[in-house]
């Protein structure tokens, strides 16, 4: 049981080494933040940073907090916020057409998606709504271009893959196909939880995209009940003949581990075929070297690669030289990776959607704004602290409306009338994802407890709180899927440091979080909560990079879009732009 089976699950974010038994949080991350970034000490840091925590946990202190910050509204239940008259075709995503003149939406989101009539009518319900989503990246010319290459190149390979392990002659691939095109595989292993597998699943199909593979991914972990096949007629899936149990057994362990074992000799056809690529906790120095040119060259010869990974590990790509051009050109602005492959990759399966779109056409479709928490403290109870720490950012950075205190209670009912009067003004919803009621609870009272000062309603929300860890569990999964698309809905987002979960919000959002660092000592954090640079998640691991650089050289004097991380201070991100400055710590 790795952590990173899904965000409710009891590890680390990084699904670092973990299925050992529960522990309780043993912080050693925060003391990270103080260090340099010197990327020869990188990964043992990363390692070091490993948190391990309990998957049970208590709601004991959550009745002193609720008298401590408002009187008791128990009969309150989340209604529904005053519905307009909607048809029962109104997307999910409506607010995003206001205004929008609909025989004008591109459905294509600038030529990044198939047309809709090359996928079969009704086989994905969000897949039209989906691209209702206005978006303000635009793909490259080139990126339209590659994908539709890619998706031609997919067609015909994916059917091919079934010979994998066949044993052929040297000629296998031209002997009879009329293309005569070399069909290159990257098998997508499925590992740790929902954040960490849409994190190396938009690398692993990136990775694809630059050696001119095909992406084929696991079928264990309910992929294909979770998501929509994004590729035009044809799968995404690993072929039956592949099977699961062999795709899941390949660990470190095996003899196709790259640059480890026999398989390195290259003696033996049949395990040449292949290599297995091992990016994780327990990578070592030769697996690192997948993040070197000469690594890449070896892996050049392999038809097959299959990777393992629970990082993002995008920004590593950059590291490499052979790559480096064809990625600026694909992406001229180096943040929209993820949002762009993302959207491309992910399309909420039925089950899915139905969940998304009756939440949100219950409690989230009538607001002027939406703005979504993640809250993820690795911890197994409810954190006041935390709490606390939220209100000061959403204070400090006025991202919600203050609540008026210290009005007598006539008083505070005349305003409240006058609230609900008023209230089709402005309405702002709040959307909280959490392991646990408490935080949604008390933020929802405090929101009753008084009028705001400018009258605006906010009505907070929250769509499940399952409580307690259920591993790699399809309704669990469901829910988190659900979870992170909804939060992706917002127009601001609040995120918690170190979290997969709050990565893929943010970067399907497009929207650039407020991120709440993680707390050394129990006590609110100073400041609460910082803006990212970037939609970009973080790649929490990033190589000791021997090949290319003077060991402890910062890649950021050589890639100046490549920056340390706000929440993972060993970790690293892509930005936009290079700052003005070197910041001195670097
Ligand atoms: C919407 O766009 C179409 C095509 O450009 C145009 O014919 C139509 O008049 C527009 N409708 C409105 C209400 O502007
Ligand atoms: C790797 O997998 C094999 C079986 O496929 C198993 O026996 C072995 O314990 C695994 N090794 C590790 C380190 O997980
Ligand atoms: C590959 O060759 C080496 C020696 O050249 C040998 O030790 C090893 O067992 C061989 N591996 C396989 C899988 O045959
Ligand atoms: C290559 O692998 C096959 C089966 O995997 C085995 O029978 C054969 O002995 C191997 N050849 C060498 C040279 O190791």
């Amino acid at each position: 049981m790795e952590l990173p089976r899904s965000r409710r699950s009891a590890h680390s974010p990084l699904g670092r080494k973990s299925e050992s038994a529960h522990t309780h949080t043993t912080v050693v991350d925060e003391k990270g933040s103080r260090l340099p970034v010197l990327l020869g000490s990188v990964f043992l840091l990363a390692l070091g940073g490993s948190l391990l925590y309990s998957s049970t946990f208590s709601l004991n202190c959550r009745d002193q907090l609720e008298q401590s910050l408002s009187p008791s509204f128990e009969s309150y239940s989340s209604a529904p916020t005053i519905r307009k008259v909607l048809d029962g075709r109104i997307s999910p995503t409506s607010h995003y057409l206001d205004g929008l003149n609909l025989s004008e939406v591109d459905y294509t989101v600038g030529g990044l998606l198939a047309d809709l009539s090359e996928f079969e009518p009704s086989s994905c319900a969000s897949r039209a709504h989906h691209r209702h989503r206005k978006t303000k990246f635009k793909p490259s010319q080139e990126l339209v271009q590659r994908l539709r290459r890619y998706e031609a190149q997919h067609r015909e390979c994916a059917g091919r893959a079934k010979e994998f392990g066949q044993p052929k002659s040297g000629s296998r691939v031209h002997g009879s196909e009329a293309h005569g095109e070399d069909c290159r595989y990257v098998v997508w292993i499925a590992y740790s939880g929902l954040g960490n597998r849409l994190m190396t699943l938009v690398s692993a199909f990136l990775y694809a995209l630059l050696t001119n593979r095909i992406l084929l991914v696991d079928r264990s972990s309910d992929m294909s009940k979770l998501f929509c096949e994004p590729i035009p007629r044809t799968s995404w899936l690993v072929p039956s003949e592949i099977t699961v149990e062999f795709v899941q057994s390949l660990n470190e362990s095996s003899p196709q581990r790259f640059r480890h074992g026999s398989s390195s000799a290259g003696n033996n056809s049949s395990t040449a075929e292949f290599s297995y690529i091992h990016l994780t906790h327990t990578s070592d120095d030769d697996d690192q070297v997948f993040f070197c040119d000469s690594g890449q060259e070896q892996l050049d010869t392999k038809p097959w690669v299959f990777i393992k990974s629970n990082s993002y590990i995008v920004p590593g790509l950059f590291f490499l030289s052979k790559f480096r051009v064809d990625l600026s050109v694909l992406f001229p602005d180096k943040e929209e990776i993820f949002h762009l492959l993302g959207r491309y990759l992910f399309h909420p399966s039925d089950a899915v959607w139905g969940w998304i779109t009756r939440f949100h056409k219950a409690y989230l479709a009538d607001h002027d704004q939406q703005v979504g928490i993640q809250i993820r403290t690795f911890n197994d109870s409810p954190l006041p602290y935390f709490l606390e720490q939220i209100q000061e950012c959403v204070a400090q950075q006025e991202l919600l409306p203050k609540v008026v205190k210290n009005v007598d209670l006539v008083r505070r009912s005349q305003e409240l009338q006058l609230q609900n009067l008023r209230a089709s003004e402005k309405g702002i919803s709040v959307l909280v994802t959490s392991l646990h009621p408490y935080y949604y609870e008390n933020l929802r009272d405090l929101y009753l407890s008084g009028p705001t000062e400018g009258a605006e309603s906010v009505s907070v929300h929250q769509p499940s709180h399952e409580g307690w860890q259920q591993t790699n569990t399809f309704g669990h999964d469901l829910k988190a899927w659900a979870d992170i698309y909804l939060l992706s809905l917002s127009d601001v987002l609040l995120t918690s440091g170190w979290s997969t979960f709050g990565y893929s919000a943010q970067a399907l959002a497009g929207v650039s979080p407020w991120i709440l660092p993680r707390s050394v000592d129990g006590q609110v954090p100073n400041p609460p909560c910082v803006k990212a640079r970037s939609i970009e998640p973080c790649f929490h691991t990033p190589p000791l990079l021997k090949c290319h650089l003077p060991e402890g050289a910062n890649p950021a004097t050589i890639l100046p879009y490549v920056q340390p991380c706000e929440d993972v201070t060993w970790g690293v991100k892509l930005i936009t732009a290079p700052p003005t400055q070197v910041r001195d710590h670097l």
